[in-house]
């Protein structure tokens, strides 16, 4: 997509698509505003497609605006403090550690299948309480989302797929309203807004969001990592020499292949963007994946370089919906890269792979990154 970006940036950063009715946002500074401007941008109709799984996202925070939106994050905020998860990260290692031993003495595998996508889910399922033995459902279910965003309004299928996750989670919701544990489900449950409980889409919305948005984004973010760093040379080897370099290589990554290429918003009341009137009602996608790569914001930004400081990439959104699960994700990624520097010498690529992105708009991320390394 990145030509198109800068093609985009150069002659149309603010495009009407006459097809869709929708409006395209491609440079840096426009991005940031539209991001982050909420009372003129609304998110009601963000996280995508308001048919099909896009219903399950209705009532979330990252679908809500103020004031509400504001009681919502502060309910989930303090599960995902540094601090709080900081806590995380002997756990975090250690299921790093048990999936590597899986494949250590193979000296090939698809990363993304033995470890970027599992390593996510587990975190957040035990920290939400959920049995082990459901985990491969949400793969499934989150790749059907990840294919609707491409696709727009829903099919058969999809609609099928969202009925089976909201009927699992409404299990989910009444067994833990029936035995209440120390998770952040029965949490959420137990939490009051102005005396009142959340209501039960609300409760969906929390499910949906942080059970597959969170999750599919991850597991892109270290596959990204790992592709971003196989192809610029020398890069692996002097982040196995100088691990305390990762977390700022790790920026690099999600400024350079954002996991998150786009958002929603819509227009609350007539607008003026970078000199284009849009009219109130207007939908409009904010292309952070461009404005990541925009050159009046970033020196060299065509050019991967793990050095770049300062970088202010908009990879986790910008303003009241800056991503929750940050610090998460950015742990997950600096613990699961440090384990594949050290126990998978030698890591590359594997020779004359056809690397196959995922077929989205919004998610930027490999189906599969099959790689070769010196078995131990
Ligand atoms: C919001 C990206 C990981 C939970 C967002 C937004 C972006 C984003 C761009 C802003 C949406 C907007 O402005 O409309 C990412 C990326 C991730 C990641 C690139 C991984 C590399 C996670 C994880 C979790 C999570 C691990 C939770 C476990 C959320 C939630 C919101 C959000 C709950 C909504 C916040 C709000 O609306 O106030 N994320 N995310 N994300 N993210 Fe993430």
């Amino acid at each position: 997509p990145f030509p198109h970006y800068e093609r985009m940036r150069a002659a149309s950063p603010v495009f009407h698509d006459d097809q869709s009715g929708s409006w395209h946002v491609f440079r840096y500074d426009d991005v940031q505003r539209v991001l982050s401007e909420h009372a003129t941008f609304s998110s009601r109709m963000g996280g995508g497609n308001p048919s099909g799984s896009g219903q399950l996202f209705a009532s979330s925070l990252i679908t809500a605006d103020p004031p509400r939106h504001r009681q919502l994050r502060s309910l989930v905020t303090q599960a995902f403090t540094p601090k709080a998860v900081d806590a995380l990260a002997p756990r975090i290692a250690e299921l790093t550690d048990e999936l590597l031993a899986g494949i250590e003495a193979t000296g090939s595998a698809d990363l993304i299948k033995e470890l970027a996508y599992p390593l996510p889910v587990i975190v957040i399922s035990e920290l939400m309480g959920i049995p082990a033995e459901d985990r491969e459902r949400f793969k499934h279910w989150s790749d059907v989302i990840v294919s609707q965003t491409q696709a727009g309004p829903g099919n058969g299928k999809d609609d099928a797929t969202t009925a089976e996750m909201i009927e699992y989670f409404l299990a989910l919701i009444a067994q833990r309203r029936s035995q209440p544990g120390e998770d952040l489900i029965s949490s959420l449950l137990s939490a009051e807004i102005d005396g009142q409980r959340l209501t039960v889409p609300e409760l969906l919305g929390f499910c949906s969001l942080l059970l597959v948005a969170g999750n599919e984004t991850t597991t892109n973010l270290i596959g990204n990592a790992v592709l971003c760093l196989a192809e610029s040379p020398g890069t692996l080897e002097r982040l196995l020499k100088e691990p305390a370099l990762i977390p700022q290589a790790l920026e690099e990554v999600l400024r350079f292949r954002s996991p998150v290429q786009s958002m929603y918003r819509v227009t609350v009341a007539e607008a003026t963007v970078a000199g284009q009137p849009i009219p109130a009602g207007a939908p409009l996608v904010a292309w952070i994946g461009s404005a990541n790569r925009d050159g009046q914001q970033f020196e060299r930004a065509a050019v991967f370089d793990i050095d770049r400081s300062p970088n202010r990439h908009l990879a986790f959104g910008h303003g009241i919906h800056f991503c929750v699960g940050a610090p998460l994700a950015r742990l997950e990624a600096r613990i699961a890269l440090e384990a594949l520097l050290s126990r998978l010498p030698g890591l590359s690529v594997a020779p004359g792979a056809e690397l196959e992105r995922m077929e989205s708009t919004i998610i930027y991320g490999l189906k599969a990154l099959p790689a070769t390394w010196q078995p131990a």
